[in-house]
């Protein structure tokens, strides 16, 4: 294993990555949302088809051009990222979840623009909870032996939360990165440690975001049963 160069261990298989971040409107106009570039999501779409893989890219607010190569699906919020990914993971190899995914959405939607009172305070916005499309994918897979790939950005006890975290979400694989106000988002590199549930640590020095998803890769590839006929 490794990736080197032509390499086609994906070859006869189908991948689905999300990437970028969902929005969830509060109006026509307004929405909240997150600083995901989807770059790296893109790098792992971009490498998977390199390897052989067939590709279905779940592209969230990203205004990245699409790869060569890959069916790119363009969603908006974390609801429409659930069903997506749902349809796509139905005969899916490998499903990951790149996207930074919106843990909460307005409980309302103002279809026409909200506007500002003379001598009035705003009203609130009420979030309620969005669906866990990571840990819905891991608890029901539609195929047996599919795996499946969560991210986690941390801040803080990267380690000990990104384990925490896998072990909560259900997923195969979780790639930890520490966050903060230099890193990560919108960088053309990354580093981060590749958690796996059977306990191995795979530490991935700070390169380019291709780099990453190539390793990545290596790590799903040895892990997928072999392919049926
Ligand atoms: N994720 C998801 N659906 C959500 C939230 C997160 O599928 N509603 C996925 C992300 O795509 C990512 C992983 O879960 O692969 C971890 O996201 P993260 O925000 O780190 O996890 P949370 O469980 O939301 O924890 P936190 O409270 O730290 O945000
Ligand atoms: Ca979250």
């Amino acid at each position: 294993r490794g990736a080197r160069a032509g390499e086609s261990d994906l070859a006869g298989r189908h991948v689905v990555v999300s990437a970028g971040g969902t929005r969830e409107p509060l109006d026509p106009v307004r929405y909240l949302g997150n600083r995901s570039s989807g770059k790296q999501g893109y790098a792992l779409a971009r490498t998977a088809a390199a390897r052989g893989a067939r590709v279905t890219l779940l592209a969230a607010n990203t205004g990245l051009p699409d790869p060569a190569g890959v069916d790119v699906v363009r969603v908006g919020t974390a609801v429409q990222l659930r069903e997506a990914a749902l349809k796509a993971a139905a005969d899916a190899d490998v499903v990951v979840m790149a996207a930074a995914v919106a843990d909460f959405r307005p409980l309302t939607y103002a279809t026409g623009k909200i506007k500002k009172k003379d001598g009035e305070e705003p009203a609130p916005i009420t979030l309620v909870r969005n669906p866990d499309v990571l840990a819905e994918l891991s608890a029901d897979r539609p195929r047996p032996g599919q795996l499946v790939v969560g991210f986690a950005a941390e801040t803080d006890d990267v380690l000990a939360n990104g384990r925490a975290k896998l072990a909560r979400k259900g997923c195969d694989l979780l790639v930890v990165n520490e966050v903060g106000e230099r890193r990560t988002f919108g960088a053309e590199e990354n580093e981060a440690v590749i958690l796996a549930t059977d306990g191995t640590e795979t530490p991935v020095p700070h390169g380019p975001k291709d780099a990453l998803a190539d390793r990545i890769w290596d790590e799903v590839s040895h892990r997928l049963a072999p392919p049926t006929a």
